[in-house]
């Protein structure tokens, strides 16, 4: 491939004759020590994670930096690490404040390529005490916060005819939690909605899949009650909490060429909680 090509596609899905534009010169990317180097990558990306500020997403940001993509980040506070990219404040409820993140990751690294919705919540009661409006609000912000996303990078990758979607789930999709029903039922409906994506957009070249990780060491985890942790610490097989990185590994091998047979899946990363599911 060149350096630059200007391709153009006329495909079923609405979006015909679109003129797109595939930059794949070399591009600025991060070290771990916060310095910009250029690598000639061949198959450097433009890569977007949102809730990319902490815990999971920040791993996964830095990770896909460190190996060569142009990475741009999303959350509310927009306080991202900059050496793993472009650091943009977005709050994924919101789908005109989405548009306008994906316009402006586009118009620094090019079109999106690797899409990781990743942004999440939790609002734990039992189902009695659970009003609708925290039902509402994890749902909004974990799965429909991650149709937005879809909806505004998918055009350019279905014109391409390659793309990655990954989207963060959890071992509470399929295992179900008490107490926290809002977030169960946000985390399985990403899987519905990965399939349905996988099944729509693999024709055009564009992956789409699933990691439900364990207990991973966050924010999100350092709020649990000490018996809590316990509990949980003792039901996983490899006897330890997962990391971030864990995470980040999958994610590497997911949005990798690599990876590229793999579409419609739902991978584990739980130290064995889940037992695969
Ligand atoms: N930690 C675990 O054990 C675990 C297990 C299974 C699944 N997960 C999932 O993994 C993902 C990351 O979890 P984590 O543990 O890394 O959580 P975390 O440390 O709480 O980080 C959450 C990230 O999401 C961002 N975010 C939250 N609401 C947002 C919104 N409306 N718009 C944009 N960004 C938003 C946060 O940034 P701002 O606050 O600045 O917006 C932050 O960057 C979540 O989807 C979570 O459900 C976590």
């Amino acid at each position: 491939m060149n350096s630059t090509e200007v391709l153009s596609f006329t495909d079923g899905l609405g979006i015909d004759g679109e003129t797109v534009l595939l930059d794949r010169r070399s591009f600025p990317t991060a070290t771990d020590a916060g310095q910009r180097v250029h690598t000639t990558a061949a198959n450097s990306r433009s890569v977007l994670v949102s809730g990319g500020s902490r815990g999971i997403g920040a791993a996964v940001a830095s990770h896909l930096a460190v190996d060569g993509h142009r990475v741009a980040t999303l959350s509310r506070s927009g306080n991202a690490d900059p050496s793993s990219g472009l650091s943009l404040a977005c709050d994924v409820t919101d789908a005109e404040s989405v548009e306008l993140a994906v316009k402006q990751a586009a118009a620094d690294n090019g079109p999106v390529e690797v899409l990781i919705a990743n942004a999440g919540i939790t609002d734990d009661k039992l189902v009695l005490r659970m009003g609708e409006e925290s039902f509402t609000r994890v749902l909004d912000t974990n799965l429909t916060g991650a149709y937005r996303l879809v909806k505004a990078v998918a055009g350019p990758m279905l014109r391409n005819r390659w793309g990655r979607i990954v989207f963060i789930s959890s071992v509470v999709a399929m295992s179900g939690s008490a107490g926290q029903a809002n977030y169960a039922a946000s985390k399985s409906g990403l899987i519905g909605l990965a399939r349905s994506l996988a099944r729509e957009f693999g024709p055009r070249g564009v992956t789409c899949n699933v990691i439900a990780p364990g207990f991973i060491d966050t924010d999100m985890t350092a709020v649990l009650r000490e018996e809590r942790r316990d509990d949980v610490l003792s039901s996983i097989p490899l006897n330890r909490m997962g990391s971030p990185a864990d995470i980040a590994a999958t994610v590497g091998f997911l949005t990798s060429d690599a990876g590229g047979y793999v579409t419609g899946a739902v991978i584990p990363v739980d130290g064995g909680l889940g037992m695969g599911h």
